[in-house]
């Protein structure tokens, strides 16, 4: 008998020029405002066939990666219709395929209303993938800072992007466990608000402030949780041995961190382990691998929210919006685990950190205390 797995699609697309050349190496060469023009009239597809997600005690999904291919910036700058429209348009396709949820990859889910309005018009449940984004990046930054020899409990953590979905929620996940946090972000007015709000509650010190240069200079921790699209992380502001988890798609640390502060752990937060033994196959090519750019068995954690939904048949619209309940996300952790995804190895600047390096970044860290006053 042939047993019908649950299913799910995941709405991808391009970070960047250099991802629209991995995807389709034609691309290469081509100048940004040509490839801008060809992404902006291309209809959703079917990308890639995602098999072999097996959980410890042997349920299983298949799914698809539906791609609405546009930049970044142009899923903010073109008109907000348009843009929905190309989001329900690849998750109708992996409707089509049979999925029964849809998860939201990386500025699709930050679009407008974080995925609400999308959830309303979607043929099938809807979730942003935020709250697993969440407890992978609080359990990631915090794994730096064991790594890095900074207590948590004595330690300023900077929240870039606080007012956001994921930030928001970080800040009071994070709380209980750093002496103090920085809320930062763009939007005074909101930030206010929101510190207002929430400050009474926190479970340490706080303060807010629209200056992410400043925030940065305080914190020995930082996680980077913001749709800006340019970079707001430099290596001028980073203190001795600071501990940076960068959740923000496309990052926010800038490049130059890796060549002029090797005292500094940056980490990406949001990569999960897979269980089984997952394959992502082009669909255009079958028998070759889409490159995630990431290790072997990873996924970002939003993707594997949404794989967790369709092994635990939860099929609901899981996270939407801003304003995430903890609850969502320590139940969503519980889900994880249950299916046997676990928190991602180490990786910045598209490369694995090993053990070695982090001993080697320590190190860094001893000897530039020694030569530079805190
Ligand atoms: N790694 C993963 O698995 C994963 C999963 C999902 C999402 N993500 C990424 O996580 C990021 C945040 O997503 P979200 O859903 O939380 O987005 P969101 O709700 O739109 O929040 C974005 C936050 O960034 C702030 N921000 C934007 N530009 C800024 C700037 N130049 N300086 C300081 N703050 C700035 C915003 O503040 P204002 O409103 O004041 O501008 C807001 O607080 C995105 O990059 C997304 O792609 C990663």
């Amino acid at each position: 008998m042939r047993v019908t797995l649950p299913k799910f699609c995941f709405v991808v697309h391009p970070l960047s020029l250099e991802d629209v050349a991995r995807y389709e190496p034609g691309a290469k060469g081509k100048g940004a405002p040509m490839v801008r023009k060809i992404l902006e009239w291309m209809p959703a597809w079917t990308a890639v066939h995602v098999t072999g997600v097996r959980t410890p005690d042997g349920r299983e999904t298949e799914g698809w990666f539906v791609a609405a291919a546009l930049l970044p910036e142009q899923m903010l700058e073109l008109p907000r219709e348009d843009v929905y429209g190309r989001i329900l348009k690849a998750i109708e396709l992996g409707e089509s395929l049979g999925a029964q949820v849809a998860g939201l990859g990386a500025f699709t889910g930050v679009v407008g209303d974080g995925g609400v309005t999308v959830a309303q018009r979607a043929p099938i449940p809807v979730t942003t993938g935020n709250s697993l984004t969440i407890s992978a990046g609080v359990q990631s930054l915090l794994r730096g800072a064991r790594e890095m020899d900074v207590d948590p409990h004595e330690a300023t953590a900077a929240v870039v992007g606080a007012t956001g979905s994921i930030g928001a929620a970080c800040v009071r996940l994070l709380a209980p466990s750093v002496g103090r946090v920085i809320l930062v972000a763009r939007n005074a007015t909101r930030l206010r608000k929101l510190h207002e709000q929430i400050a009474g509650d926190l479970a340490c010190r706080s303060d807010a402030t629209t200056d992410v240069s400043a925030a940065v200079r305080q914190a020995q921790l930082v996680l980077t949780a913001t749709s800006s699209t340019q970079d707001l992380i430099e290596p001028e502001d980073l203190q001795t041995g600071a501990v940076v988890c960068e959740l923000s798609l496309p990052h926010d640390v800038s490049r130059r961190v890796a060549a002029l502060r090797p005292d500094v752990l940056v980490t990406e937060g949001g990569n999960m382990l897979v269980p089984g033994e997952p394959r992502f196959e082009r669909v255009r090519e079958p028998g070759t691998e889409f490159d995630l750019n990431l290790p072997p068995r990873t996924a970002l954690a939003c993707m594997s929210e949404t794989m967790v939904l369709a092994l635990e048949q939860r099929f609901e619209s899981y996270t939407l919006g801003r304003g995430i309940d903890l609850a969502r996300v320590v139940e969503m952790e519980a889900m994880a685990a249950r299916c046997g995804f676990t928190l991602g190895g180490m990786r910045a600047f598209d490369a694995a950190i090993t053990q070695e390096k982090i001993a080697a970044t320590r190190a860094a860290a001893r000897e530039r205390r020694s030569r530079v006053p805190a």
